[in-house]
């Protein structure tokens, strides 16, 4: 006699006269229950629709009010056992109540799988075609998939890689957590020297910081690869700045770095005149003024005629008619040495740039914040 079958009868008509028997009985019972919830798990179902209809058909089948697993219990098991038995009984009702309610027939629909193909041989109850999975309309649209876009920090990025790579120069890259030797030292800028402020550096500790700039892949170029160097080299930098319109803690530089024998100023006028005219369009000029750095001597700074109004004075330009782009000079004789080359027999020039900034003036945006703050409404005009 199946456990089923065993529903329909009283306890007097099992031969069930102990707690003991009862306690078997309804062990029985839960492990019928359990099994025909896992066989339906294993099975899945074809679609949802047939899901749902799965699923509410075995919770119905154990739980419905009338004629359900439960309520034969009820019927035929509980109120008719003897005065002896009743206790045993209640208990293990209720037992087989929580049980019942710990399987989650209810939300059974959202664990049962979903198979990927309805099977055709499926065999379905006669008369229930009706509920057979519909024919897939391909004439229906596609889901449309949001493309991407390259972040427009990183397409700047790589306007200016192109032009420097054009010029036989490759790309070199250095770590973000940074000794003081290499940030600071190596640069020519001792501990005690007041252009170290210049840099409002994040301490990792006292001998490690979160680079303020990418010159310190200068030094590591040096010593790996010695002289001649044609170098770029782009990257994340980070300063103690609280974020405003025109500063954040995190930002992009690009470094320059040429050594060779015989480089002069001119090269460093003629190739940036050149990057510039590359990027903003033929017909600006540069201009180069006089300027400090530790690690070149002499030092500049590079501005750009205003490629919006051609340097009568608008708003990109803030009126001045020309735009700041990077410093630059000739890499300082101590730093060659401190990265192991010998400046009586090579010189070079160098430069830095901020990436954020070019892709601000070039965009005219005003909020350096809103590229790193990754709203798409912003970031899909790119
Ligand atoms: N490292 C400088 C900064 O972050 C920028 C810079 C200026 C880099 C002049 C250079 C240079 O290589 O020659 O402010």
């Amino acid at each position: 006699m199946t456990i089923y079958d065993k529903i329909g009868k009283t306890l007097q008509q099992l031969g069930i006269s102990d707690a003991q028997g009862v306690e078997s009985l309804f062990a029985e019972l839960r492990k019928a229950a359990e099994q025909e919830r896992a066989e339906l798990v294993s099975r899945g179902a074809p679609n949802q629709p047939q899901r749902e209809r799965l699923c509410k058909a075995l919770r119905d089948r154990w739980l419905a009010r009338k004629g359900g697993f439960l309520s034969q219990v009820d019927e035929n098991w509980l109120k008719p056992s003897s005065r002896d038995l009743k206790p045993a009984v209640g208990r293990q009702f209720n037992e087989l109540r929580r049980f019942a309610a710990g399987l989650e027939f209810e939300k059974l629909v959202e664990a049962l799988p979903l198979q990927q193909e309805p099977s055709q041989q499926e065999e379905l109850p006669l008369g229930s075609v009706a509920a057979r999975p519909a024919p897939r309309d391909l004439t229906l649209p596609g889901l449309r998939r949001p493309l991407g876009s390259i972040h427009p920090v990183t397409r700047m990025q790589r306007e200016i890689e192109d032009i420097f790579l054009r010029l036989g120069f490759w790309i070199e890259s250095g770590p973000e957590i940074e000794s003081t030797y290499y940030n600071f030292d190596a640069l020519n800028i001792p501990e005690t020297h007041p252009s170290r402020d210049d840099w409002d550096t994040l301490y990792i500790d006292s001998k490690t910081v979160l680079r303020t700039h990418t010159s310190p892949v200068q030094i590591r170029a040096m010593e790996k690869y010695g002289a001649p160097l044609y170098i770029i080299i782009p990257g994340k930098c980070y300063r103690h700045d609280n974020p405003d319109s025109t500063h954040s803690p995190m930002f992009h530089q690009i470094e320059g770095l040429a050594i060779d024998k015989d480089i002069t100023f001119a090269d460093l006028k003629g190739t940036l005149d050149f990057f510039a005219k590359m990027l903003f369009g033929e017909k600006v000029r540069t201009r180069f003024q006089p300027s400090f750095f530790p690690f070149t001597e002499p030092s500049g700074e590079v501005a750009v005629s205003c490629f919006v109004c051609d340097g009568q004075g608008c708003r990109v330009c803030k009126e001045s008619g020309w735009i700041e782009l990077m410093g630059c000079g000739m890499v300082h004789p101590q730093v060659l040495r401190n990265g192991g080359i010998d400046p009586d027999k090579y010189c070079g020039w160098a430069f830095g740039l901020g990436v954020d900034r070019f892709a601000m003036v070039k965009h005219d945006i005003h909020d350096i914040q809103l590229f790193f703050q990754g709203d798409v409404r912003f970031l899909e005009q790119f």
